[in-house]
């Protein structure tokens, strides 16, 4: 699988601020005159946006295939009709979430082998990698904490604490293993300075 260079994903645990930063990294492009969209998972498509509620609503108990299937189904509608095709059209696509937080959550933070989480991705989306993804790093209690603030609680934000740190080492093992691709940015900065540090590593790579 390659990286395709108009693609950018944001990954990182709950509260690290990745939303807000990707739509400030699609203003920077805008204003530079590129076309871009901001997009995300689970999401992305009117279909994306029923699993999406699927997904988040407290009060489903769900079986950890049928969550990870249905990222998979978001996905897979998402790749079709909307990435690619924007890809296709010279525009830039900036996802808040991609295949990574599949593996950090399902695979790392659930346990479900990432043997299994491999083939559906051969199957749903055998050539699409971000060019970049940028990590956003930070402390799980003040990421929880930050989230509550902003009185989000969906049926992730009531895990414990070390599932959510499972989700943090596990994007942090993604990050070591592809040092090239995602860059691990200091998420417990201000937003300023998060965007200042995210628009350096983009001057850096994007020729
Ligand atoms: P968000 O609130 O950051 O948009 O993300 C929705 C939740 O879905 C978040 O708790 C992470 C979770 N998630 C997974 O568990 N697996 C995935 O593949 C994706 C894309 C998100």
């Amino acid at each position: 699988m390659s990286r395709v260079k108009g693609f950018i994903s944001f990954e990182g645990i709950e509260g690290s601020g990745k939303s807000t930063q990707a739509k400030r990294l699609a203003g920077y492009f805008r204003s530079g005159g590129q076309k871009v969209i901001d997009t995300v998972e689970p999401g992305g498509t009117g279909i994306g946006q029923k699993i999406r509620e699927l997904l988040l609503a407290p009060q489903n108990h769900m079986e950890p295939l049928t969550e990870l299937l249905l990222y998979y189904a978001s996905r897979a509608q998402h790749v079709r009709e909307v990435i690619y095709p924007a890809i296709l059209n010279d525009t830039i696509v900036i996802t808040d979430r991609f295949t990574d937080s599949t593996v950090a959550y399902q695979g790392y933070a659930r346990g479900i082998d990432l043997k299994l989480l491999s083939r559906l991705n051969e199957i749903v989306n055998p050539d699409l990698k971000p060019f970049l993804t940028f990590l956003l790093d930070l402390d799980v209690e003040e990421g929880l904490k930050r989230n509550r603030k902003a009185s989000k609680e969906d049926r992730f934000e009531l895990e414990t604490v070390e599932f959510h740190n499972r989700v943090r080492n596990g994007f942090l093992k993604i990050a070591s293993e592809e040092p090239d691709r995602v860059k691990v940015i200091d998420a417990s900065v201000s937003p300023d300075r998060v965007s200042e540090e995210i628009i350096k590593v983009i001057e850096e790579q994007w020729h």
